[in-house]
């Protein structure tokens, strides 16, 4: 940025907004990564740069050597110049390990023998969304579900979806660790859960203006006669072609990673307790009995999306409900199979069979 172009930029606002100060050239940078804060000028002989923030000192450089002894003490160690570039008229200041406090108006003044000038920065520094956990609690009459994420700046806000016909309160935490990063915490809550076993979708997004990540749930519950063999498939919804790491839990906690690769065969990957089989997409349990009961996650993240397909099975004791045991037949459960044509899924369900 030569002087000229800088002022050039600082006109710009004069004109764009009543306002008669100088507003810089916006940067935005990482926290705890490095940050090249740029400046140019003419190059000259008797060079002097200061790096300032109003009167503090961040960098001096005269008499062909940097100049510390005034440096402002949260800048020690931590901001150089690329003393190559100087006689290319770069004085462009490197600054390590970003702090949020960094996030200031920086002034950069050159003199040379024949001319000064000056340019502005105005350092924005981020810290984005890299996940959003959700994790669910039912009691006898509340569900609850539960988003949360941390190491964010700037402040982060929540934005949840779920069903709109029923009645949720949301309530949102967030709070600031030592380093300035925020941490937030969200709750959805319903009194008087009805059990049913509708797919339920959710979503929780959490956002700044720089950066985002939302994680879908989608949420059933499942009724199986013991003795009846079950599969459970992990169907996410609008998951593209890309490839991502599936991660299959139980509600006792074992977790499975497995590579999702929705256009290959499944394979086997790993053995689970009580016989069952997790491949590639989806669990085989040969034979249910009582103690399959529990909670049944999958979860999948690619670019800034998880999502979770979370299945809780209840396992009906043999003998108990013959009727209803008839009307559950169907072997293959597909957790939010609405993605899958009948015919799709009789050919997938013939695959499967063959191997
Ligand atoms: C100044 O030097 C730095 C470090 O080599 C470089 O990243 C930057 O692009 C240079 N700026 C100019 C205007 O050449
Ligand atoms: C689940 O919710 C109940 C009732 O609000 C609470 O007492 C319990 O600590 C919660 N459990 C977890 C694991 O959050
Ligand atoms: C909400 O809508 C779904 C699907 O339309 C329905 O199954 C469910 O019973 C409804 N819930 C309430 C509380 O009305
Ligand atoms: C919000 O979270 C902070 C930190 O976890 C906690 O100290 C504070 O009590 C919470 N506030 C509310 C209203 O729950
Ligand atoms: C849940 O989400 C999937 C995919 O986004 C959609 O196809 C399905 O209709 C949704 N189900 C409900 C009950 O909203
Ligand atoms: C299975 O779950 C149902 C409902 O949560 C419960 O009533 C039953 O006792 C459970 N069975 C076992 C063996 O844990």
């Amino acid at each position: 940025m030569s002087a000229i172009s800088a002022c050039r930029y600082c006109l710009f606002w004069i004109l764009a907004l009543p306002l008669y100060t100088c507003q810089g050239v916006p940067v935005i940078c990482f926290y705890s990564k490095d940050c090249i804060l740029p400046c140019s000028y003419n190059p000259g002989t008797d060079v002097v740069i200061h790096w300032q923030i109003g009167a503090k000192v961040v960098h001096s450089f005269y008499n062909g050597n940097d100049q510390l002894k005034q440096q402002e003490e949260q800048y020690k160690y931590r901001t150089s110049l690329f003393k190559d570039e100087l006689q290319k008229g770069n004085a462009s200041l490197l600054l390590r390990n970003l702090q949020i406090d960094d996030e200031q108006s920086y002034h950069c003044y050159v003199g040379t023998f024949e001319g000064s000038y000056d340019t502005y920065i105005e350092l924005k520094v981020a810290s984005p969304v890299t996940y959003v956990q959700i994790e669910t609690n039912e009691t006898e009459n509340t569900e609850e579900i539960e988003c949360r994420s941390s190491d964010i700046y700037p402040a982060p806000s929540v934005t949840w979806s779920y069903p709109t016909n029923e009645s949720y309160k949301e309530f949102t935490n967030s709070s600031t660790d030592v380093n300035k990063l925020y941490s937030v915490v969200s709750k959805l809550t319903k009194e008087g859960m009805k059990k049913n076993t509708n797919v339920h979708n959710y979503s929780c997004k959490i956002k700044t203006w720089q950066s985002q990540w939302e994680t879908t749930l989608t949420r059933q519950e499942q009724k199986i006669e013991e003795g009846q063999e079950w599969n459970v498939y992990c169907m996410l919804p609008n998951v593209g072609p890309q490839n991502c790491k599936l991660a299959w839990k139980t509600s006792n906690t074992n977790t499975v990673t497995a590579k999702f690769e929705k256009s290959k065969q499944p394979k086997k990957t790993s053995e689970f307790p009580n016989n069952i089989l997790l491949r590639d997409d989806h669990f085989h349990v040969p034979k249910v009995t009582e103690t399959d009961n529990g909670t049944y996650t999958c979860s999948c993240t690619y670019g800034e999306v998880t999502k979770v397909c979370q299945i809780k099975l209840k396992v009906i004791p043999d003998g108990l409900h013959p009727k209803l045991s008839y009307l559950l037949q169907t072997k293959y459960v597909f957790c939010n199979d609405v993605t899958l044509s009948p015919l799709l899924r009789l050919l997938l369900t013939k695959t499967w069979n063959h191997y």
